[in-house]
């Protein structure tokens, strides 16, 4: 029976406290009854989790249809039966009794006494959730309320955290499993030590640093950005420590789980889908995992070997080491001496800084008077901001072992590392080397055809990797424009030092790609490798990227809608060409409109190959734990089950298309009140026959060919992002139908579901909360989450 159904027999049967949010003292719940908070969002009454034949008392969601329970008194000690009654005794204690009213249960267990003039406890369930035992009628002075003793949700207005004057930590324990609340192996509390932070307990132990609070975020959550959705407040002042959040929007239902397996998620309710979807999941990749390198080394989940050392440090038992056992993690390699005159520190960027249990604070440091105060202390190993907002402020300093950090692709602090003079004269010089030898070196490379040659020359200084020659980053690295000796613009990427990648990688990586010829793949010139520096060289393309120009008011005017068919043609034969034509098959993974470069007349290039797969001869389908890309772009089997083949590169070919035809960014694209993206903008406009009233106001379509090109291509890019990739055409077919006139097949509803099991949602990548396709295309994309049948 669903619990509508149940409230509606309970109240009409039984009128005493059923339809009432309070109970008095002289009232009692017996099973069947039900409290009801004001607004009918939250009911408090005897429930069966799922299959379970145990009777537990608890609140859930009445205005969902799913069973959603979010707390539980009687955690300890199931009922078997259905004799259980809460009452109120006689020290104003709320208490769960069975049968004859034999053995306890459960007790809110306060042990204030009653002012006993006024010893008239009421009970009442507020609409928050909250289940509040005053100690009055009058409702004044709360005696125990259930949100003090979280179970395995956090609610809207609930603390997470801990309270300095009483000792109690508001945390949470999950469920053995989904239909049995009793209290599972799996905690998520705040650890008090050093600078305060989130972790995730197993039988114990750490399972997931979620980290200290950023001044934004967590520090171990880049994706934590959904401020569309959610405000978030985090105090640490004398009296407490406490993170709480609420929705921007009343009728934006989400809850924070923490389930069995250690993982937590935020939960929106999709009412169109009857299902909670996740907005982020965490631990998500195996970097998560606490101290999953051991101490004093770094965890880079987009690297093949995910550990590295930090610097400075070499592997403990470099035979485990190598064979990927990285437990022992790393040490301070022999006859380094970190503390005489003239060391300093090493700046290691976007990280989760690590744990700071051991971290000694002062909040009322600036980032260069920690910088002193670290270097003053021989014992200091490393130091970072406490808060990461603008230029960073307070002072974070470890003296023992650092444990647990881990690079992000997208977000994170700036960790300071101690290093020897040997090592900060390396880096510096290395990085003047590299920068001499490049313009001599390209010279060579190019005519011994990619052959690895750094000859170290002295030439006259340039400043290839300043500023003003950048012309963009990416996740992987910086990109700048430098000019050979002959006078030729070359494109310069500089991967990131960090980057991780083993040089014989490297190596086969760049010879493949060298070997691509296409006209419409931006060409490889050469690379230098040299220590740990990296670099690629590519043809310099003079207008930049189509982003410049489609997204640019004045810009797009260049682009009329020939020049702009003319760029997705181009774009689609490209992609022929990697997915077929090559001998190698290629899967771009991060097709968007920043990675296709345009040369002097326009013709587009597609560039960024630093995410590329390349499949064996038959080998069409693959699965990354990790999922890279940009969010907009990316097909849902790839963003939230990262399976990746040739049909999500159709999928973000179909994205890009439509923002060729709309002007709009699909990462901006935010329909407040449809909560529908582009791709769910598009279709719309598609089923009620509006779709011109997508297309770009910056074009003028003069005659009604381009028109109908127009609705052509929409049509196609609607194919594109079909949910189903047997749905989605191969490259190829997109070619021909944009350059043939025939009947096209007709679209269903796309998916367009851009969030879910481990979707991140950096700064940069923001988009709507455009999730909400229709119930069948969730279901088949998410795992559903039910909490506790
Ligand atoms: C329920 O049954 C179990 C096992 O039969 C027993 O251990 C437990 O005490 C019972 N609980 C109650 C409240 O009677
Ligand atoms: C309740 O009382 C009745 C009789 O007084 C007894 O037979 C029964 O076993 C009791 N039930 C429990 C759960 O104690
Ligand atoms: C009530 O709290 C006291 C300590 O404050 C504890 O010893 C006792 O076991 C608790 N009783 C119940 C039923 O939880
Ligand atoms: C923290 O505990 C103290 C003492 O029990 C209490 O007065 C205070 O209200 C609590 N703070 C919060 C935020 O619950
Ligand atoms: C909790 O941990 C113990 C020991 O690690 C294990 O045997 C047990 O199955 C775990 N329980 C659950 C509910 O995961
Ligand atoms: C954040 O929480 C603290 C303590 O709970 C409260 O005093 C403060 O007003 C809150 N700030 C915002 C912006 O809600
Ligand atoms: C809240 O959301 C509803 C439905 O999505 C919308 O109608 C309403 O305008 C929103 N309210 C605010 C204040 O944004
Ligand atoms: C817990 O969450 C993870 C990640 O979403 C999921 O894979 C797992 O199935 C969940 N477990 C349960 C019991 O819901
Ligand atoms: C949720 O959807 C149901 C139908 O599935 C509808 O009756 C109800 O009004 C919707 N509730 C809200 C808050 O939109
Ligand atoms: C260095 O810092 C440690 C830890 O704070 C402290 O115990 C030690 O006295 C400091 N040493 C000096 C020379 O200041
Ligand atoms: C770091 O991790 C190692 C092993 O994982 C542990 O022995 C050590 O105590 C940790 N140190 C700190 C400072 O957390």
């Amino acid at each position: 029976m669903s619990f509508f159904l149940l409230l509606l027999f309970l109240s009409l049967f039984r009128p005493s406290s059923s339809s009432s949010d309070t109970l008095s003292a002289s009232q009692r719940i017996r099973d069947g009854d039900v409290l009801v908070s004001g607004g009918g969002q939250f009911a408090f009454g005897f429930f069966t989790p799922g299959n379970s034949g145990s009777r537990f008392l608890g609140i859930w969601y009445a205005a969902i249809p799913v069973q959603t329970v979010v707390w539980v008194a009687n955690r300890e000690n199931p009922l078997n039966d259905t004799s259980g009654v809460l009452s109120v005794d006689f020290q104003g204690n709320l208490v769960l009794r069975s049968g004859n009213g034999s053995s306890l249960l459960w007790s809110t267990n306060v042990s204030l006494p009653l002012v006993p003039s006024s010893s008239s406890p009421m009970v009442r369930l507020l609409d928050s959730g909250n289940l509040v035992l005053y100690e009055n009628v009058d409702g004044n002075f709360i005696r125990w309320q259930s949100f003090d003793y979280p179970t395995n949700i956090h609610l809207p207005s609930m603390r997470f955290g801990f309270n300095k004057t009483s000792g109690l930590h508001w945390s949470f324990t999950s469920w053995r499993s989904y239909d049995d609340p009793r209290p599972g192996n799996c905690t998520y509390k705040i650890d008090t030590t050093g600078y305060p932070q989130a972790v995730i307990y197993k039988d114990g132990t750490p399972h997931f640093r979620v980290g200290s609070w950023t001044g934004s975020r967590w520090s171990g959550i880049q994706e934590m950005d959904h401020s569309y959705i959610l405000r978030v407040n985090f105090t640490n002042d004398e009296d407490e420590i406490s993170f709480t959040f609420r929705t921007i929007n009343a009728s934006f239902t989400t809850i924070l789980e923490l389930n069995n397996t250690g993982t937590i998620q935020p939960l929106n309710w999709v009412n169109q889908s009857r299902m909670w979807v996740p907005l982020y999941t965490g631990p998500s990749d195996p970097c998560d995992y606490y101290n999953q390198c051991g101490p004093n080394s770094n965890c880079d989940p987009d690297m093949n070997n995910m550990c590295s050392c930090l610097p400075g440090f070499e592997p403990k038992s470099p035979t485990n080491w190598y064979l990927r056992d990285t437990t022992d993690g790393c040490i301070r390699k022999k006859g380094v001496s970190i503390c005489q005159s003239g060391e300093g520190f090493m700046k290691i960027p976007n990280l989760k800084i690590p744990d700071t249990s051991v971290a000694i604070v002062d909040l009322s440091l600036s980032l260069r008077e920690c910088d002193q105060a670290c270097l003053n202390n021989c014992s200091c190993m490393a130091y970072a901001s406490a808060i990461d907002l603008g230029a960073g402020s307070g002072c974070l300093m470890w003296h023992g072992d650092l444990n647990d950090s881990k690079t992000f692709s997208g977000a994170g602090q700036d960790l300071y590392v101690r290093v020897d003079v040997a090592l900060l004269d390396r880096q510096s010089k290395n990085k003047i080397n590299v920068i001499l030898s490049v313009v001599v070196v390209m010279v060579l490379i190019l005519s011994v055809s990619f052959a690895l040659i750094i000859k170290r020359r002295r030439a006259a200084a340039t400043d290839n990797f300043s500023i003003a020659n950048r012309l963009g980053q990416g996740g992987f690295g910086t990109v700048y424009k430098g000019v050979m000796s002959d006078g030729t613009e070359i494109a310069v990427k500089r991967l990131s030092e960090l980057s991780g990648q083993g040089d014989e990688e490297f190596r086969n990586e760049a010879n493949l790609i060298a070997k691509l010829q296409h006209r419409n793949l931006v060409k490889m010139l050469g690379f230098c490798l040299q220590d740990d520096e990296k670099i690629l060289i590519y043809e310099y393309l003079p207008n930049r990227s189509l982003d410049t120009f489609l997204f640019d008011e004045s810009k797009k005017l260049v682009l009329n809608w020939r020049k702009r068919f003319d760029i997705a043609t181009g774009i689609a034969r490209g992609l022929v060409y990697l997915h077929q034509d090559s001998r190698l098959k290629i899967i771009h993974r991060d097709l968007k409109a920043s990675n296709i470069l345009l040369d002097a007349t326009m013709d587009p290039k597609i560039a960024d190959f630093g995410m590329a797969k390349m499949c064996g001869g038959d080998q069409n389908e693959g699965k990354t734990r990790r999922v890279v890309g940009t969010y907009g772009y990316m097909s849902p089997e790839y963003a939230m089950g990262g399976l990746f083949s040739v049909k999500s590169d159709v999928y973000s070919f179909g994205v890009l298309l439509l923002e060729i035809i709309s002007g709009k960014k699909v990462s901006s694209y935010y329909d407040e009140d449809s909560f529908t993206g582009l791709v769910g903008h598009v279709w719309k406009l598609w089923e009620e026959g509006r779709c011109m009233e997508i297309v770009d106001d910056s074009m003028e379509l003069d005659d009604a060919c381009s028109r109908e090109e127009v609705l052509r291509c929409l049509q196609i890019g609607l194919l594109c992002v079909q949910e189903l990739t047997t749905e989605r055409p191969e490259m190829s077919s997109v070619l021909f139908m944009m350059s043939n006139d025939f009947c096209l097949p007709l679209p269903n509803q796309p998916a367009y579901i851009t969030r879910g099991d481990g979707i991140m949602l950096g700064n940069n990548a923001r988009i709507g909360p455009d999730i909400y396709a229709d119930p069948a295309s969730v279901n088949e994309v998410t795992t559903s989450t039910v909490l506790g049948r």
